[in-house]
């Protein structure tokens, strides 16, 4: 490869290390500065656990005497995380003969660190500002641009392998130009929210990005001892999204242990943006961005359900949280609800609506009032538990992270199985 010093191994060690590092300052860092995020508002009542307070039917009326637990807890994961980065740096990419100083993969991992960094700073934002999406959605859209300005500059192609059926007819390759960019900022703002959007059952927010971060570990490693020599320039780029998701994985497991059921410190919207942030950053710089749209399905799936939520002008309410309720008579966290009165729906909003029910997509039943209806909320959650029933909260973060586990599965068949069939890989 073009920069790839020949004592990589050790580098990669390096990394690993520093990594390790990584995992035992966030467990250490949070133990200590607890207090101090609780003390500065940064906390947190855990929503489905016996403190919180509910109705006759189940319906959660407001939480007493919960004992608050520290919120934002990836500010420290971030904070962590950024500077491992910049401790690896002279490791990477100092060479003892200048002239062999390697600028771009230099400037390619700069540019990462600084979407990345910006991302975590906008969720930070979100969990003391509570910001409006019309903010939301175009900030990581611009802080997206340096990133892909390098990728531009650093010659890296934008076309698409054609299947060898269809080839007569296209050709080898599509070059997208301007629309593969377009793809790379639309899945570079959609990562950002898609974990945030994905939450509220204990572990499942940094679970979900362990899985899919692992996966494209994997995936690296494995295309890394894959790659015939023609192409062996796509070795570095490999090996520095390798150098991003090692330290990723290493603050994320340490959050996992912290966060998981019970939960002894949540992981803010902080966490939520710097995860989907780095996952689409080390796609897009280890030239994988179209796999990770499959490593994402859940989180596409999960958005999908939601619009008709999400989009006001449909006229179907969404609560503050859509996350299960909790069924204190048992322990075991169930099907959460909105109210409304179909009559009432926007043209579109019924029309969403009969379709959801005819399918039997969601859940419902018989509201308080004369007219209305209680439907399931539009979460990949509430549908994981309306198909398979109640249960306790860490089983229910188990399937949802089983089925996370699937969709890399299915993507790893997809790219080494069939895709050997239609491509030439
Ligand atoms: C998003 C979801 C919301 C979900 C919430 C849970 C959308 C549009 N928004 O909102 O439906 O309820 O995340 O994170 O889908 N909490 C728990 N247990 C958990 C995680 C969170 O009780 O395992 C509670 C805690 O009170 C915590 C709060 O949720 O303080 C954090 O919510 P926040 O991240 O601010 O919610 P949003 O991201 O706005
Ligand atoms: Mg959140």
């Amino acid at each position: 490869a073009r920069w790839l010093p020949t004592n990589l191994k050790v580098i990669l060690g390096v990394n690993v290390g520093l990594s390790i590092l990584g995992y035992i300052a966030m467990a250490s860092i949070s133990r200590t500065l607890g207090d101090t995020f609780i003390k500065a508002n940064l906390r947190g009542i855990d929503l489905n656990k016996q403190t919180t307070k509910r109705d006759a039917d189940g319906n959660l009326v407001r939480p007493i005497e919960g004992i608050p637990i520290p919120e934002s807890q990836g500010t420290i994961a971030a904070a962590v995380y950024i500077l491992l980065l910049s401790v690896f740096i002279p490791f990477a990419f100092a060479r003892e003969n200048l002239e062999l100083f390697p600028h771009n993969e230099m400037a390619e991992y700069l540019a990462a660190v600084l979407t990345i960094t910006f991302a975590s700073f906008m969720g930070f934002a979100d969990d003391v500002l509570d910001l409006r999406w019309r903010y939301k959605i175009p900030l990581p859209f611009l802080a997206t641009l340096p990133l892909l300005l390098v990728y531009y500059a650093n010659g890296n192609e934008t076309g698409v392998m054609v299947p060898n059926q269809l080839r007569w007819l296209f050709g080898d390759a599509i070059d997208l130009g301007v629309f593969f960019y377009a793809f790379l900022l639309i899945l570079a703002v959609f990562s950002t929210h898609a974990i945030n959007i994905y939450a509220g059952v204990n572990g499942l927010e940094v679970g979900q990005a362990v899985v899919i971060a692992g996966s494209v570990l994997l995936l690296n490693i494995i295309q890394l001892h894959r790659i015939p020599d023609q192409y062996k320039n796509y070795r570095d780029s490999h090996v520095q999204s390798i150098f991003l998701i090692v330290p990723f994985l290493a603050v994320s497991m340490s959050l996992l242990r912290l966060n998981w059921f019970p939960a002894t410190v949540f992981v803010g919207d902080t966490y939520c943006y710097f995860a989907g942030m780095t996952l689409a950053v080390v796609s897009i710089i280890g030239h994988i961005s179209k796999t990770m749209v499959l490593l994402l399905i859940p989180q596409v799936l999960n958005f999908l359900y939601s619009c008709p939520q999400l989009f006001s002008f449909m006229g179907i309410p969404c609560p503050r949280h859509r996350m299960p309720a909790y069924n204190a008579s048992n322990g075991t966290v169930c099907n959460s609800y909105a109210e409304f009165k179909p009559t009432e729906l926007k043209p579109l909003g019924l029309l969403v609506f009969t379709v959801l029910k005819s399918l039997r997509l969601v859940h419902l039943k018989p509201g308080k009032e004369e007219g209305s209806v209680m439907m399931s909320n539009l979460t990949l959650i509430n549908f994981v538990l309306y198909v398979m029933g109640p249960c306790r909260e860490d089983v229910l973060c188990l399937r949802l992270l089983m089925l996370q586990l699937g969709s890399t599965f299915l993507c790893f068949s997809l790219r080494f199985g069939l895709a050997s069939y239609i491509f030439d890989v």
